[in-house]
């Protein structure tokens, strides 16, 4: 069983990693991030609360956020593992994924940390734009499209840039993220739960390190009966 976070600044490489590895481990890939976009999308009571608060780089209120995971986590797909991506966000979201996880009898098996130095992340971002029709995403200046408006995943030619992926948005992103979810790395720690990753490595070797990392966490826990 492998119940996954991966922590890390906005653009360290997170979601890309998660999308890779749920691939990979036929676990699914839960984020909080995609999971309200789409809300917005849909102009949902809970789209029409975020959009604002997404836009402007904030923090979506705690129980939105919460109750979304606490249903997400309790389905059947998530029985052999999944991967969290972008929650735990702050204290209150991480004590509450403790509670919501013993109340369906599990925990989590690993938290890695995705390591990216604040100057490559906004640079990351504002070369990041995605497939409109598979949602694969790419970087203008690290991981381009081969061919000329055509996406490499579906052939697709419909592309998309967040509408949070400005400088004056990630720079607010960057700072909640040192103020209030960098604090999850200490708890965590505590809980020999962390191992840190190296995000500027190419994202292939990215993935093999994770890959790596929860297979043996995995076995190890089994080896103590964790
Ligand atoms: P969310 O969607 O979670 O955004 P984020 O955490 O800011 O993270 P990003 O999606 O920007 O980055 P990423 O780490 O996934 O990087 P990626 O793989 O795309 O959240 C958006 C908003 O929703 C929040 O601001 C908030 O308002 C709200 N929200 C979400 N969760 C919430 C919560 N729990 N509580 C409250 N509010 C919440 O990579 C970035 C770019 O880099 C891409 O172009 C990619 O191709 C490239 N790249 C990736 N890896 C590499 C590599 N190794 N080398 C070179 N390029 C790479």
């Amino acid at each position: 069983m492998i119940n996954v976070i991966f922590l890390g600044p906005p653009g360290s490489g997170k979601g890309t990693q998660a999308s890779l590895i749920s691939k990979k481990l036929s676990i699914p890939s839960i984020s909080t991030g995609d999971m309200l976009r789409y809300e917005v999308s849909v102009k949902s009571e809970i789209g029409i609360l975020a959009n604002k608060i997404m836009n402007e780089g904030g923090l979506v209120p705690d129980n939105v956020v919460i109750d979304i995971i606490k249903a997400r986590i309790s389905k059947s797909d998530c029985d052999n593992g999944f991967i969290l991506d972008g929650f735990p966000r702050n204290m209150d979201q991480a004590l509450s994924l403790d509670l919501n996880l013993s109340k369906i009898n599990k925990n989590l098996t690993a938290v890695v940390q995705i390591d990216v130095p604040d100057e490559i992340i906004i640079k990351r971002i504002s070369g990041r734009f995605s497939c409109k029709d598979c949602g694969a995403v790419y970087n203008k200046f690290f991981s381009n499209i081969k061919e000329l408006n055509i996406c490499d995943n579906c052939k697709g030619s419909n592309f998309l840039v967040r509408s949070d992926d400005n400088i004056d948005t990630v720079t607010k992103r960057l700072d909640i993220y040192h103020k209030e979810t960098k604090v999850l790395v200490e708890f965590y720690e505590k809980k020999h739960l962390i191992y840190k990753v190296d995000g500027l490595k190419s994202i292939d070797l990215v993935t093999g390190d994770i890959e790596n990392i929860l297979i043996s966490s995995s076995k190890s826990k089994i080896l103590l009966n964790i």
